[in-house]
């Protein structure tokens, strides 16, 4: 049996293949998915230590995770709503940029300027010593 044959046998084209990987992720095509919504950040690893000064940020698992000038952890979808073009954290403004296109989220990706016209999904952040969680 080829995968034609498996796919047409099991309901599924092509089109629904796609729903099904792009469910609770993706909300235009291009944009960056996110690749779990449930993971630790290690604060004292190389990768993360930009999230150990106020201001700083980084990227992972399709998610911008920041601290804020006030010492706050904060999460949201890196992917920008317009047409999921990666989104930078501005510390003098608490706020989510976009380059390309000047959309604004706040410190929640909720939009607070256009083009773009949905918000960022937002995710939960715990601190525990120098472990960070970030989960739905
Ligand atoms: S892609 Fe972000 S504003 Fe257009």
């Amino acid at each position: 049996m080829d995968r034609k044959q498996f796919l047409s046998e099991m309901g599924l084209g092509a089109a629904g293949l796609f729903v099904i990987s792009c469910l609770g992720s993706c909300s235009k095509s291009g944009s960056t998915p996110v690749a779990s919504s449930d993971f630790t950040i290690d604060l004292n690893a190389a990768s993360s230590l930009a999230l150990k000064s106020l201001g700083g940020y980084i990227y992972t698992n399709g998610i911008i995770v920041a601290q804020t000038l006030a010492g706050k952890y904060i999460a949201v979808s890196q992917a920008c709503t317009h047409e999921g073009v990666t989104v930078t954290y501005d510390s003098t403004g608490d706020r989510f940029y976009c380059p390309a296109h000047g959309s604004v989220f706040n410190d929640s990706g909720v939009v607070v300027n256009g083009p773009a016209n949905s918000n960022l999904r937002e995710f939960n952040t715990m601190l525990t010593g120098s472990s960070l969680r970030v989960y739905a």
